[in-house]
């Protein structure tokens, strides 16, 4: 099977890139991953990178003027290794619909609660606080909103009794662990169909 080249953006601990290093490492996910790219230098991301031997970069937003031109740099490291799919794996940054449309319905992100609900930052509180009975983690498709792009896999994380906003989280990333090599293989297995803001899942 092909092994689509990946290019992860990170910006801090980077525990989905580890959960996708293993699922290569472990035959489940059939990708390479090209090279791992963050804004911040002291992301410990970049270290479960180097360890692994796979390229790293560090752009930092500071240094650019501008977002486009932020972007830019981005796309300048991305273009020699030929990406065909970048993940986003807690990568902080509002992307520009330009770089949304030089990569259409090739950029993945994963977010820590069920979307629609609790878009954007610190999810898996607004989650809590909120006193849901359930939240969950979805993978999408980013289009030009925030977290609003089409939804690839989703599974829902019931809410315990005694559930302290810890506890919480760390069910939270187990399940983000499974479920984003899960749609990464999709996306390898070509069998994603998109049609407007529904993914059809080929042969499932
Ligand atoms: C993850 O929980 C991811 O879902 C979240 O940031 C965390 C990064 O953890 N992303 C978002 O909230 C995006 N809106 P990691 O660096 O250990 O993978």
């Amino acid at each position: 099977m092909k092994k689509p080249p990946l290019g992860i953006l990170i910006s801090g601990h980077g525990s989905n890139l580890q959960a996708i290093i293993d699922a290569i490492e472990t035959g489940f996910l059939s990708a390479k991953i090209a090279c791992v790219v963050s804004n911040k230098k002291e992301a410990y991301g970049l270290k479960r990178a180097e360890k692994h031997r796979i390229p790293t970069h560090v752009i930092r937003h500071q240094d650019y003027p501008s977002r486009e031109a932020f972007e830019k740099a981005l796309i300048q490291v991305f273009d020699p290794y030929k990406i065909e799919l970048v993940i986003l794996a807690g990568f902080m940054r509002v992307l520009t619909p330009q770089f949304i449309r030089h990569y259409p319905h090739r950029i993945m992100n994963i977010h820590p609660a069920l979307l629609p609900s609790f878009p954007g930052v610190e999810a898996i509180q607004q989650a809590y606080d909120y006193g849901v009975k359930v939240t969950g983690v979805t993978v999408h498709l980013i289009d030009e909103g925030t977290d609003t792009g089409p939804i690839i896999l989703q599974t829902t994380v019931p809410l315990k009794p005694d559930d302290t906003l810890e506890s919480l989280t760390e069910r939270v990333h187990a399940v983000e662990h499974k479920l984003y090599p899960q749609a990464i293989q999709l996306f390898a297995e070509e069998r994603l169909e998109i049609q407007g803001r529904k993914v059809l899942i080929k042969d499932s």
